[in-house]
């Protein structure tokens, strides 16, 4: 795969009202037709919220002792298939979870939660949504298209937080995402919202809680050996979770497993663009009763 050529970067366009590429939508009919199991977990987020940390710790947990080869022969993206993709690099999200003989099965998707396939809701699956906060997400997201050959080129910074400001990323709009799935929280009990803040002020609190949602009551020992195993610089290191190995992404530029912190806006953001940004924040989310913290 090293010397392959890549494609040209793809244009976002309209998809049933999100800012989409081809990627996420080629695959389309087979994502909307996806037979989920009633024990599959679903982690879903907004791109660059801890998608990877959260399916880290999901995968420890579940296989870390009973398949411990996965840890060095299996890259992330592979044990917990990104369902929507389709970068023909790999085989489509799709095709790589139907195939998943584990149980259960642990699915990623950035899908908005209008977007998700039904069957999810009709098997009561469990799911993980992540969120992080709308400054930091930007920051973060900014970084990840200068590096991602498989996303729009970001432009500048000024340009790039108006764009996000307006929801014409690559999922859409952060404010509609973490907004929608917090309704849908309301009605399925079985979705667990957890804050990128919370998980780095307190991994360990916040592992007890998945635990607790999960059902799952592994030991103290255990529990400390997954924190170990998905704390940041270990994750850094780790060419299973660190997106080394995949050709569309230049970690030269800008690795995947960036700075890992909370509150790193206060190096991009003007106090100009602080304020409308935080003007703007306030209008958009005046409806919701979801919170966000931008320091720790
Ligand atoms: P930064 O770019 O701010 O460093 P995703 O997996 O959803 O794409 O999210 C990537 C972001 O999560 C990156 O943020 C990355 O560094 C951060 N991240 C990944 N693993 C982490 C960990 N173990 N602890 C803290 N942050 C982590």
């Amino acid at each position: 795969m090293e010397n392959m050529e890549l494609p040209p970067r793809p244009k976002l366009f309209d998809f049933h009202g999100v800012s989409m590429i081809h990627h996420f939508t080629d695959n389309w009919e087979n994502i909307r037709n996806f037979q989920a199991r009633p024990d599959d977990i679903l982690i879903a987020t907004y791109p660059k919220a801890g998608t990877t940390w959260v399916s880290y710790i999901l995968d420890l947990l579940y296989f870390g002792q009973t398949a411990p080869e996965r840890q060095t022969s299996l890259p992330i993206y592979e044990r917990v298939p990104f369902l929507e993709s389709d970068f023909h690099i790999i085989p489509p999200g799709t095709e790589l979870a139907d195939k998943l003989s584990t149980s259960p099965r642990l699915i990623k998707t950035h899908l908005p939660v209008q977007l998700v396939p039904k069957s999810f809701w009709e098997q009561n699956c469990r799911i993980v949504y992540v969120a992080r906060n709308a400054k930091d997400n930007a920051v973060s997201y900014f970084h990840f298209d200068r590096m991602n050959q498989a996303h729009p080129e970001p432009g500048d910074w000024n340009n790039y937080l108006q764009r996000f400001m307006d929801g014409k990323m690559v999922f859409g709009s952060w404010y509609d995402h973490v907004t929608g799935w917090w309704e849908r929280k309301q009605t399925h009990s079985k979705l667990h919202y957890v804050f990128y803040e919370d998980m780095v002020e307190d991994t360990r609190r916040e592992l007890d809680r998945l635990c607790s949602f999960l059902g799952l009551s592994p030991s103290a020992e255990e529990k400390e050996r997954v924190r170990g195993g998905v704390q940041f610089d270990t994750m850094k290191k780790n060419s299973m979770a660190n997106y080394s190995t995949i050709p569309i992404m230049d970690i030269k530029i800008s690795p995947f497993m960036r700075k890992g912190k909370v509150g790193d806006w206060k190096n991009h953001f003007t106090v100009a663009q602080s304020e409308q940004f935080d003007e703007d924040f306030k209008k958009k989310m005046k409806n919701t009763t979801v919170q966000f913290r931008t320091v720790v």
